[in-house]
């Protein structure tokens, strides 16, 4: 697997790639665990060559000390995609993707606004600037994101139809440990005593779906559910809500295709979470 910095040197090392048929894009930002390199198995499924990007990208962080303290361990990631079959990495510096004088911002509106957009101030316009930028770089055929960052693939997706990009928005089952606690880098920011406690956020989730499929009022029944987050040590719990898996809108019953999707601290730590309901 070659590792590019530049634009140059992707825009050449894509060329080459490009001759042995059709291309994925994975991007990441690096510290790689199961989850994302289920994306790359699945990108692998799907085309013949597959490109992933590592950019710890510096405005989709809304809190300066959750950038300062994202894992950066780029040999161990190396050695990572290198066994999964990846074909290219590019892995830029900031001034690669922005250079003096960039001044252009994408922003999606509506469906970046609720939920993680009202709790992470510019966080979607962080992302779908960059993802904008990664996709025109590499111009691939698919591009693959987790449906753990629901929200995140649903704006993508958006923003992929709205600004005709050509490329197919492929979304991936989250990956989980056997708790149930969903994959992430921030995960190891846990201690030993709250990562016990973690699969708490999935298990009432669970319970919350059952509720609502049952029948169960969905104002009320989400009121119980944040309540138990909190007795279990969730706090605090930014939002719990049922919604419709395309628009991020809210319900108020069950519908087909809904999803419930959730945020909360857990010691400090933030975790994410969104099962289909
Ligand atoms: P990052 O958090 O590194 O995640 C990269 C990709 O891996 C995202 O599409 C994310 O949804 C997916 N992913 C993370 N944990 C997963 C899990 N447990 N199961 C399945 N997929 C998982 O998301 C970002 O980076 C950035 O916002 C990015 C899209 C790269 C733009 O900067």
């Amino acid at each position: 697997m070659q590792t590019v910095r530049s634009s140059e040197e992707l825009a050449r090392a894509v060329a080459e790639l490009r001759q042995s048929g059709t291309l994925a894009l994975v991007p990441t930002m690096g510290a790689l665990h199961a989850g994302h390199i289920a994306l790359i198995d699945e990108a692998k499924r799907r085309a013949e060559r597959v490109v992933a990007t590592i950019f710890v990208n510096p405005t989709q962080f809304n809190d300066k000390d959750d950038l300062a303290r994202y894992p950066r361990q780029e040999p161990e990631d190396v050695a990572k995609l290198e066994a999964a079959g990846c074909d290219l990495l590019w892995a830029p510096s900031v001034d690669d993707i922005y250079p003096a004088g960039f001044a252009t911002s994408v922003h999606v509106s509506g469906i970046s606004d609720r939920w993680e957009g009202e709790h992470r101030p510019g966080h979607f316009d962080g992302v779908a600037t960059v993802v904008a930028k990664l996709l025109l770089s590499v111009h691939p055929d698919i591009a693959f994101f987790g449906e753990k960052d629901f929200q995140q693939l649903a704006v993508i997706r958006r923003m992929a139809t709205d600004l005709n990009l050509g490329v197919e928005i492929a979304g991936v089952s989250t990956v989980r440990d056997p708790d149930g606690l969903a994959l992430s880098s921030r995960n190891a920011l846990l201690s030993p005593s709250d990562r016990e406690k973690a699969g708490g956020l999935l298990s009432t989730l669970a319970d919350l779906g059952g509720a609502i499929t049952r029948g169960a009022t969905v104002g009320p029944a989400i009121e119980r559910a944040i309540e138990n987050l909190i007795r279990n040590g969730f706090e605090p719990v930014d939002y719990v809500a049922y919604v419709d898996g395309g628009t991020l809108e809210p319900l108020d019953e069950y519908q087909e295709g809904g999803r419930l999707i959730a945020a909360a601290f857990l010691g400090g730590v933030r975790l994410i979470d969104n099962i289909s309901v």
